[in-house]
């Protein structure tokens, strides 16, 4: 029998997410599904990061506490365990916001105005005022979450790459300027790309909650049927005698996720020779979907929000004294008195 190694002894990964508020099968695939076998392997450190959340929504703060609630809940409910994963919320652990200050020393304003989320997002979210300093530094931000925990990876999609590439450049950077005797405190971490299927929504695009074509983690079997049965098609199969192709199709894209190869090979050879009809297709892919959620949804009625609140607790606690270890580290590199 191998050896069963402790936490301690594995390497550390280290991810978050901002509060959302209830998150869909695209989190879920993209992110948390990952993040759940990673348990495994590692050493896991998940958080919240509510205090991004106020980079674009300073204005208006009502619906972040209530966010994090549920995200919590759908971290638990996907199957991240407290006994195996160091849970937390960003929000009260202030050494985050003190690496980012010493970070914002450092680091020239050019690195962060050259990050690619930040002229996207400003272009994209145009109702808000994003000419702030806390916008400009949210990945300096990130960088001090990363940093504190020394982790050696990062797990996130494509689209946070860039985040985690800056991370490395200011640990480098700190590490340059800041060492104890000769002794570099800030590990540069690496990026865990992890696999970010194509999921599409229910129109087609990527599923997104800002394009509201979403299936969530809570969606009850009938909501979930419902939805599929509005969900896009191959657009080439008009009528039911007309032959389609399932890799034209937004709903033979659940199949390959979701489907058995049984099931598959039913979808290819049915709509190929318009065999069957859509409807009956997308009964499947919905029976598909349904054995995903139900284990989630069962995890999540059996939370209570006091049990929730007590499980957030406690992983903060301990995220904080690993923490408090790294901060102790960068104080004595940074020299001051
Ligand atoms: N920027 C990430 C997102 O939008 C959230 C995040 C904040 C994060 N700090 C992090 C992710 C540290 C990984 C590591 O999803
Ligand atoms: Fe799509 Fe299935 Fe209809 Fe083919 S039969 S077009 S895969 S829904």
């Amino acid at each position: 029998m191998p050896e069963q190694s402790t936490p301690s002894s594995r390497p550390r990964v280290l991810s978050g997410m901002r509060p959302t508020g209830k998150l869909h099968l695209g989190n879920y695939m993209g992110a948390l599904h990952n993040w759940v076998k990673l348990q495994d392997q590692y050493e896991c450190y998940f958080f919240i990061a509510d205090w991004h959340a106020l980079t674009t929504d300073y204005a208006d703060t009502s619906n972040i506490a209530p966010a994090t609630m549920e995200v919590m809940k759908d971290y638990l409910a996907a199957g991240l365990d407290p006994a195996r994963s160091v849970l937390f919320l960003q929000s009260k652990l202030p050494e985050h916001a003190e690496l980012f200050l010493l970070f914002a020393m450092i680091t020239p304003l050019g690195w962060l105005e050259r990050v690619p989320t930040y002229k996207e997002q400003q272009e994209n979210l145009t109702g808000k005022d994003l000419s702030t300093y806390g916008f400009l530094g949210y990945p300096l931000l990130q960088a001090a979450d990363i940093l504190i925990y020394q982790p050696q990876f990062v797990p996130v999609g494509q689209d946070q790459a860039a985040h985690v590439e800056l991370t490395r450049e200011v640990a480098r950077r700190f590490n340059q300027f800041y060492k104890i005797g000769d002794r570099e405190v800030l590990p540069e971490p690496k990026v865990l790309l992890t696999p970010s299927p194509k999921l599409p929504g229910t129109d087609g695009r990527k599923m997104s909650k800002s394009y509201g074509n979403t299936i969530e983690l809570t969606d009850p079997e009938p909501e979930v049927r419902k939805k599929l049965k509005t969900m896009v098609t191959d657009p080439a199969r008009i009528r039911r005698t007309d032959p389609g192709d399932p890799d034209k199709c937004p709903v033979g894209d659940l199949h390959k996720l979701f489907s058995t190869p049984e099931t598959l090979a039913k979808v290819y050879d049915g709509c190929r020779s318009a065999g069957i009809g859509c409807i009956e297709c997308k009964g499947w892919a919905a029976d598909a979907l349904v054995q995903i959620l139900n284990p989630i949804q069962e995890r999540r009625a059996a939370l209570t929000d006091a049990g929730v609140k007590e499980i957030l607790e406690d992983g903060t606690r301990r995220a904080h004294a690993r923490a408090l270890q790294t901060m102790a580290e960068v104080r004595s590199a940074v020299k001051l008195a």
